[in-house]
């Protein structure tokens, strides 16, 4: 069996490789501590395994992301996304009678406790549907108390993955109309997963909402892309908050609050952002890339870098494709895009990213996506949200199916003060 030698003043010790089945190793280091007193320190965790895992897979330097196997390209070109959201909770594809089943608990569980509406009488019409969407999914566990499940094999963990994945979405959409002081539309028994996310986003009394096979099939593709990847920022936090055993609800709430964040799921808005910038500022590309460059300046390029891709993200590659599908479709006259793909094009065929490996991310080109589909911009991150839940939810389920469960605790180097002791205010 492989393994890593260490040697630390007059000590060597022997750590065992851990392969994973794409040949992918590590060191593990569990008895590091017990044989040397030493730790091992990797801030933002930027070589560090926190589990093993068999959900996805993804090698950053080839552009590969597969759920369970799969390449993302296979499943966005064939699956629905329930089937992929099935797929990563459960390892393999339903069959057709498992996909019923599945889809009977979506629909029976899609409305919100009517008593829950009142929460959204007290949100502000400002407030950011981030917010709204993370107070109401924790909501949700004052609501639905049977399914604090512990056996994850049990009906209930079923029910309880149906009903927040169903739930999500009209939280997400009841979130939007309450923006637009608009009223609440309930959700369809006879509409599929996506579409019916658009119908009670868009439907009203006086505008109904008329429904384009190629838009709803482009939110599918959307929430497909974001629905795993590995552990990043906020599926992490979905398994140290989880490891607590904490409830299923407070702990993908948790993971939604740090999929907030502009570095992470809140780079799609970012994206928009940083466009309509250089619109507004008629700056140029030039002008941008080297912003972009300049570490005095403040400008940075959203949706360009990766801390796993160093090669195209798959995602944003087909999303492009999907863009282009759209743009030509309904003739869309929209100067945010040209600047996108200029600043692409331009940013390619620049050194300062060709030497680092800075290539667009999933976020660059689903900002623009979600415009072209009506979704307003401070929904994107909302959109990410619903899209990543199956992965959290799988992730979930899998740190709880492993045996022993270990609660999340890592450690530090202490840099603070020596021992000192306390000093009387007026002493100080
Ligand atoms: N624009 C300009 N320079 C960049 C960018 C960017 N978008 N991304 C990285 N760099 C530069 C850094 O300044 C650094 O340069 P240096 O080596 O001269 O100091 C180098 O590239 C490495 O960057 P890090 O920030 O160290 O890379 P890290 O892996 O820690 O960060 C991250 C990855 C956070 C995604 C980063 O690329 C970034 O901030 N991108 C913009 C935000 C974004 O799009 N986030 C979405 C990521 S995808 C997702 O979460 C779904």
């Amino acid at each position: 069996m492989d393994k890593a030698t260490l040697t630390y003043k007059d000590r060597t010790v022997d750590f065992q490789i851990i392969e994973g089945s794409e040949g992918e190793k590590a060191i593990d280091i569990n008895s590091l501590r017990q044989a040397t007193n030493l730790i091992t320190l990797d801030v933002g965790f930027q070589n560090t395994g926190s589990c093993t895992s068999a959900i996805t897979y993804i090698d950053g330097d080839k552009g590969i992301l597969r759920y369970r196997g799969i390449p993302i390209e296979e499943l966005a070109e064939k699956a629905s996304f329930s089937e992929v959201a099935y797929l990563l909770i459960y390892g393999n594809l339903p069959t057709r009678e498992q996909q019923n089943l599945f889809s009977q608990r979506l629909t029976q569980n899609s409305m919100m406790h009517e008593e829950m509406l009142r929460f959204f009488d007290g949100f502000p019409p400002t407030a950011h549907p981030m917010a709204m969407l993370v107070t109401m999914v924790n909501a949700l566990s004052v609501y639905y108390t049977d399914y604090y499940v512990q056996d994850f094999q049990s009906e209930n963990f079923d029910i309880m993955a149906a009903s927040l994945l169903s739930r999500i979405r009209t939280i997400a959409a009841y979130s939007y109309k309450h923006s637009i002081g608009q009223p609440h539309v309930y959700p369809k028994r006879d509409l599929k997963y996506a579409s019916n996310f658009l119908y009670m986003m868009f439907d009203s009394p006086i505008n109904p909402y008329i429904p384009d096979p190629d838009i709803e099939r482009a939110l599918s593709v959307l929430l497909i892309l974001h629905a795993d990847h590995e552990q990043n920022c906020s599926t992490s936090t979905v398994r140290l908050v989880g490891s607590s055993m904490v409830n299923l609800y407070a702990s993908i709430c948790a993971g939604i609050c740090a999929l907030w964040g502009p570095l992470h799921g809140g780079a799609n808005q970012k994206v928009i952002e940083m466009l309509e910038e250089i619109k507004n500022d008629n700056l140029s590309i030039k002008q941008c890339i080297e912003s972009a460059k300049d570490k005095n300046s403040k400008f940075r390029l959203f949706g360009f870098g990766h801390r796993i891709y160093k090669n195209y993200d798959p995602r944003s590659l087909i999303l492009k494709n999907y863009c282009q599908t759209i743009f030509k479709k309904f003739n869309y006259d929209d100067t945010l895009i040209n600047i996108a793909m200029e600043l692409e094009e331009a940013a390619l065929k620049d050194d300062f990213f060709i030497e680092r490996k800075l290539y667009p991310n999933v976020d660059f080109y689903s900002g623009i996506l979600y415009r072209m589909i009506g979704i307003p911009t401070n929904m994107f991150t909302v959109m990410f949200a619903i899209g990543r839940l199956p992965g959290m939810i799988a992730q979930w389920k899998e740190m709880h199916d492993s045996v022993p469960l270990k609660i999340g605790r890592p450690r530090q180097i202490y840099t603070g003060s020596a021992l000192r002791h306390y000093i009387p205010p007026d002493e100080r």
